[in-house]
């Protein structure tokens, strides 16, 4: 097992809209304050989770759609370096390339392959997903050996299937390890639907829901408007708080970072992103 040597997990889910790149943003910044090292790959056309940190899409010189692209490119390239969380950022132009992926000879497994190179830099690999099955979800689900599944309260189990399926395909072909390390309820408020939502998901997955729910909260709507993270932007508020635990929760699945619980350190959270706000390569 491969624990030990940056484990890569990817926030999936084909339904749009369900807190796939809030979680990504927010759980990598959250594991950041608990002292890891973090590499987050935008992996969605859009690139929500790069403007999340306040990084220009129009700054971009390298992003991920070029280390698929171009065999020859290095990966350190499209690496944009923050204070122990770095990015390799998605720009619209990546969806062109995803429409080429097509006709390229395992393109799904570009990726993968070009992290070789870095694995032992990072704590954990943390992979945000575009709201659709196509070339570039199955080069997530071929670089990741974990998934975590945002869930919101109007889940479609039939939806879940569909991924719970396409995740089987894929074990079965290029990627054998790939596990769900989680399905994580977001948008929870104290309406009956989220406490259906909770029973059903519990019912059907049990132990493999988080214990951690993501609160619906003003807050972290907020943050990416403003290109924060949620500890920059409200590091008291609720949202704050179950990221921390969601981060806390992931360690303990991967079974690493035991000492990691300090409740504290969200009052202590520095600003920890001289971030990569410029993006300027040479
Ligand atoms: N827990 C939450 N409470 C309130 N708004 C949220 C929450 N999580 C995400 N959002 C907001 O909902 C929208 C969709 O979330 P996002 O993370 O972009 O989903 P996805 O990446 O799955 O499309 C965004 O505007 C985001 O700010
Ligand atoms: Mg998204």
């Amino acid at each position: 097992m491969e624990l030990r040597t940056s484990p890569i997990i990817a926030v999936c889910n084909q339904k749009g809209g369900v807190g796939k790149t809030t979680t990504a943003i927010n759980l990598a910044q959250a594991l950041v304050l608990q002292d890891l090292n973090i590499l987050l790959i935008d992996l969605d056309p859009q690139g929500n989770t790069t403007c999340g940190f306040g990084i220009k899409l129009e700054s971009i010189q390298t992003s991920v759609a070029d280390l698929i692209r171009d065999r020859d490119l290095l990966v350190d390239k499209a690496i944009y370096k923050g204070d122990r969380l770095d990015i390799i950022p998605a720009t619209p132009y990546l969806a062109r390339v995803e429409r080429e992926m097509v006709g390229m000879t395992n393109s799904e497994l570009r990726l993968m392959r070009k992290l070789d190179g870095v694995r032992e830099r990072y704590s954990i690999i943390i992979i945000d997903t575009p709201p659709t099955f196509g070339p570039l979800m199955n080069a997530a689900l071929n670089t990741a050996q974990h998934l975590i599944v945002p869930v919101d309260s109007f889940f479609s189990l039939i939806g879940i299937k569909e991924l719970l399926a396409e995740v089987e395909e894929i074990k079965q072909g290029t990627n054998l390890g790939l596990k769900i390390l989680g399905f994580l309820m977001t948008m929870v408020d104290p309406t009956n639907i989220s406490h259906e939502t909770r029973n059903n998901l519990l019912a059907n997955f049990g132990s493999q829901v988080f214990e951690t729910r993501i609160r619906r909260s003003v807050k972290l709507r907020e943050a990416p408007v403003f290109g924060k993270t949620i500890f920059h932007h409200a590091p008291e508020s609720a949202g704050a708080q179950d990221y921390w635990s969601l981060a806390t929760e992931v360690l303990d699945r991967l079974g690493i970072g035991e000492d990691a619980t300090k409740p504290s350190a969200i009052q202590t959270a520095r600003p920890s992103l001289t971030l990569v706000q410029e993006a300027c390569h040479e």
